[in-house]
């Protein structure tokens, strides 16, 4: 057995797929167990670029690829992925769709929409992509799952229920034409005529995969800050993206897991509202964005900037039981002076070296600073920590002291010849 859960540390875009696309190169099954096309990986193979959505990063290594059951999957969107792959000469034949996983139709997306406008000034931010209405019928038990787009009078039904519900929302509340059952009904039965051949038991395969000893890489979306019940509540996504979400987003059981690596950056970076302590609204904010290409994949929003926090560290060891941690684009903090991390919080005159237990005091807390020396030049590539200059050096070894995780990755740069794997993260460090 050898299993690894890569999870993000702090609130998504940590640099998760050039971490999973790195030990790709060293599994044979690779999964995604949760979120949709909200989550966007940039990955740089060869000097080319690939942005990928909905299918794993295992991909441009010919590994076989699971979309679990805890996935929400836009049809439209993943196909479109795939034939953007298949045009590039990547092989999508190893990718195995979860019969469970649940799926995102435009009315979701309509939603999610609508949703955000009515919130106001509470909005979210979120993706637009229909996250949240998708898992909302999921929970309600009436979303409609990969397997029914298999059996196009089982859609019908299904899809004419929903329908039933949403136009007469539509059309009385909103006075605009609803969606027609038969075109929608066509178009789906399409898309499951085009994914069969992908679909698939996946809790099945992956548990006999792992009964044979291969190695599997839980890939995990967004990060535990977004979590739905371990982060910054409401200001989150709907689905787990902590390491537990891996058993119930895939169906391999707890005692099949054996080590969690977080990912995080040197910094901090959100997108999308809510609080965020380490924030930097200055110079120092704008010189991390800029050399750090902080933009949304999938939006293209520019992303929110601070310093790292190890309060949100230690917090995601605990509640992934994290043994490892990877920690990239460390290059992006060249030129700095000094590099600070947060360590704690003063709201209203107490200290917290953990989360408060009211997200909202969140927005005034004050974070209690350490100062380290900067440092002004990088290497362009990495293999050895002593390549590194003493301060960043000194920078991690902090890091690793004040999140109590060893870092066994550690990144420069987009490429891979700019990752240096300090121990193999799929073992626990000792
Ligand atoms: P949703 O997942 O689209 O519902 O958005 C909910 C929150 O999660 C918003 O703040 C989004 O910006 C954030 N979010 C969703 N996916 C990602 C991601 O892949 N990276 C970073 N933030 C994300």
């Amino acid at each position: 057995m050898s299993t690894l859960v890569v999870v993000g540390a702090q609130w998504g875009d940590e640099g998760k797929g050039k971490v999973t696309d790195v030990l790709a190169a060293t599994v044979d099954v690779v999964v995604r167990y949760q979120g949709g096309p909200n989550a966007g990986h940039t990955l740089v193979v060869r000097g080319e670029k690939y942005k990928l959505h909905q299918v794993p990063a295992g991909i441009l290594h010919g590994k076989e690829c699971v979309i679990g059951n805890g996935v929400v999957l836009d049809p439209q969107a993943f196909l479109q992925e795939l034939q953007e792959l298949r045009s590039r000469g990547v092989a999508v034949d190893r990718i195995h769709l979860s019969h469970a996983a649940h799926v995102i139709f435009p009315y979701h997306q309509w939603l999610d929409e609508l949703e955000e406008e009515r919130r106001g000034a509470n909005r979210l931010g979120t993706t637009g992509r229909g996250i949240g209405p998708a898992y909302s019928d999921k929970v309600a038990r009436m979303g409609i799952r990969v397997a029914d787009l298999l059996r196009p009078e089982t859609l019908k039904d299904k899809l004419a229920r929903n329908l039933e519900q949403l136009n007469h929302l539509l059309e009385q509340v909103y006075g605009v034409e609803g969606y027609s059952l038969d075109e929608l009904w066509e178009r789906y039965v399409g898309y499951g005529e085009t994914l069969a051949p992908y679909v698939t038991d996946t809790a099945q395969l992956l548990n006999r995969a792992i009964a044979k000893g291969d190695r599997v890489l839980f890939e995990g979306a967004q990060g535990t800050m977004l979590d739905l019940d371990h982060g910054t509540y409401p200001y989150v996504t709907s689905s787990y993206p902590t390491a537990g979400g891996a058993c119930l987003g895939s169906g391999v059981g707890p005692t099949h897991i054996e080590a969690a690596m977080g990912v995080a950056k040197a910094y901090t970076s959100r997108v999308g509202d809510g609080p965020f302590p380490t924030e930097l609204k200055d110079q120092v904010g704008d010189y991390i964005r800029e050399k750090g290409g902080e933009y949304g994949t999938t939006t293209g929003r520019p992303r929110r900037i601070g310093w790292l926090d190890t309060v949100v560290l230690r917090h995601s060891r605990l509640v992934s039981g994290l043994t490892s941690l990877a920690l990239n684009h460390l290059d992006t903090l060249t030129g700095l002076h000094p590099v600070k991390m947060a360590v704690g919080y003063r709201i209203g005159g107490q200290v917290w070296e953990s989360l408060p237990l009211h997200m909202e005091d969140l927005f005034g807390a004050e974070p209690i600073y350490e100062e380290l020396e900067g440092w002004d030049e990088m290497p362009s590539s990495l293999r050895s920590f002593e390549d590194l200059p003493l301060q960043a050096q000194r920078y991690v070894q902090k890091v690793e002291e004040l999140s109590g995780l060893p870092v066994a990755m550690l990144s420069i740069g987009p490429g891979r010849e700019a990752t240096l794997v300090r121990f193999d993260p799929f073992k626990a460090y000792t």
